[in-house]
């Protein structure tokens, strides 16, 4: 049973999917650890009503980014975690923790990559005009949403959305792609083993 951990910042509402999943069977995967930069985040009490460890520490309270991660790096090592979803984790994963676990990260972004990366891709999407926008989920490298991508769903723009209605509808594919996808990727051989340049998962 591989060993994952989940990185988030906020609600949580995808670590929670992704807990659903890997406790139904879903995803042949252990959720062993949440990591969270922001203490008081709700998803904090979400992994302790789950029963799954958490770590959590502001970045600011480390002399710099790398000994940050070096803290993250020694959690992660302590508890065997071999594969990492990012979901809601507002932060860019710098060196230590990209040599670390090369090609073991994945993220969530709400959009079709590479369209609007960053910040607040639901409400620019919605300012662009765009009729279609959507879900994506790809390998972390050492850019802003720019590693290969893995799996997209799209989701439509509808007449009168809100960024609160499309939010919504985007959450709700989510939290079906996102355990859907860890699902292929942990079901095979070596995961994230293989090089971008290679085969490809999908
Ligand atoms: C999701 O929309 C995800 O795509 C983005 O951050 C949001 C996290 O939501 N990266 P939640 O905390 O999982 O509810």
């Amino acid at each position: 049973m591989r060993r994952m951990a989940v990185f988030a910042s906020g609600t949580g509402s995808n670590f929670e999917a992704i807990v659903r999943a890997a406790r139904s069977g879903q995803i042949p995967a252990k959720v062993v650890l949440l990591v969270c930069d922001r203490p008081g985040a709700p998803v904090i009490a979400k992994a302790q009503a789950t029963g799954i460890p958490v770590f959590v520490a502001a970045p600011k309270t480390f002399p710099d980014k790398v000994a940050y991660e070096r803290a993250v790096l020694a959690r992660l090592h302590e508890k065997d975690v071999t594969f990492i979803a990012l979901a809601g984790y507002m932060r860019l994963i710098g060196p230590t923790l990209l040599n670390a676990y090369p090609e073991r990260i994945v993220n969530i972004h709400p959009s079709l990559l590479p369209a609007f990366p960053g910040r607040n891709a639901i409400a620019r999407a919605l300012e662009a005009g765009v009729k279609v926008t959507g879900v994506t989920i790809h390998y972390v490298d050492s850019g802003i949403d720019s590693g290969p991508i893995i799996a997209q769903r799209a989701v439509e723009i509808l007449e009168g959305d809100t960024v609160e209605t499309l939010s919504e509808r985007i959450h709700r594919v989510e939290h079906v792609l996102y355990p859907e996808t860890l699902a292929r990727l942990l079901k095979k051989e070596n995961p994230m083993g293989i090089t971008y340049a290679k085969e490809r998962m999908f």
